[in-house]
């Protein structure tokens, strides 16, 4: 099997001790059973730069959940791009749904977001997918296309500079801590759909990785990861139990 990207998105979770005392415990799993595999933890923002320290000799990569549609300046609250880049943060999630729809983030601020980290050479996971009423409505494919049309024909982002820094992950709304995963068959269907789509906009973006992410667990990975043209995984829930993350890491 090929080098996949196993992701952990912790959202907003845990204690600066739980998320010192996961990490170690992922650390410590890495140590003992190689992984091949590329991992990287999201934490909150705010327990970053300890768990940096904890993993700047390993090979777990680090990734923030956020950043600021703008460059540094008087944005209070606001964490920029720059600031990341500063801290060695080398992944970041935009677009991911609960910042769509709760947070209600639009398409022109998450473009800024993907300009702002694009300048900064951190690598985007850009985060897109259906809700469960469009699903029902069999427009998942016409919604996912309206999706990456916007991010990758926008004039408004800078993403052509280097196409190399993005990875895109399809989350199905519907999925995402419910415990529902498409079927098999859906699962292969869209992501052709997505991996040709992705290729008829432009060649560059034809050797981008595409994970899955929503309701991924440590029993329903290996199958997950078997489906073609699924490069990784980005994980919620399952991220942050210890015991889960490393299952999954391992047995993939
Ligand atoms: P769950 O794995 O908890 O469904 O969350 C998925 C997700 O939103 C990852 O970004």
């Amino acid at each position: 099997m090929s080098k996949k990207i196993i992701a952990g998105n912790w959202k907003q979770n845990g204690t600066l001790k739980s998320s010192v005392r996961l990490t170690k415990k992922i650390l410590e799993a890495l140590k003992k059973n190689k992984c091949r595999h590329e991992i990287i933890i999201i934490p909150p923002a705010i327990f970053l730069l300890p768990i940096k320290d904890l993993i700047y000799k390993s090979k777990i990569k680090l990734g923030a959940q956020n950043v600021s549609a703008f460059n540094n300046g008087a944005y209070t609250g606001e964490i920029s791009g720059t600031m990341l880049k500063d801290s060695k943060v080398e992944y970041c999630l935009v677009g991911h749904s609960e910042r769509r729809h709760i947070i209600n983030e639009d398409e022109y601020i998450l473009s800024s977001k993907v300009s702002q980290l694009i300048d900064n050479d951190i690598t985007i996971i850009y985060c897109f997918g259906e809700t469960l009423s469009e699903y029902k409505n069999k427009k998942t494919k016409l919604i996912l296309k309206n999706q990456l049309k916007k991010l990758f024909l926008s004039n408004k982002n800078n993403l052509k500079k280097k196409p190399s820094k993005l990875v895109l992950a399809y989350e199905p709304v519907w999925a995402i801590g419910t415990g529902l995963v498409p079927s098999p068959e859906e699962l292969a269907s869209i992501f052709k759909f997505i991996r040709n789509t992705v290729n008829k906009m432009n060649k560059n973006y034809s050797s981008i990785k595409i994970l899955y992410g929503g309701s991924v667990s440590e029993d329903n990975a290996p199958s997950l990861i078997d489906t073609e043209y699924i490069d990784g995984l980005l994980i919620g829930g399952a991220s942050l139990i210890a015991k889960k993350f490393i299952d999954i890491c391992s047995t993939i």
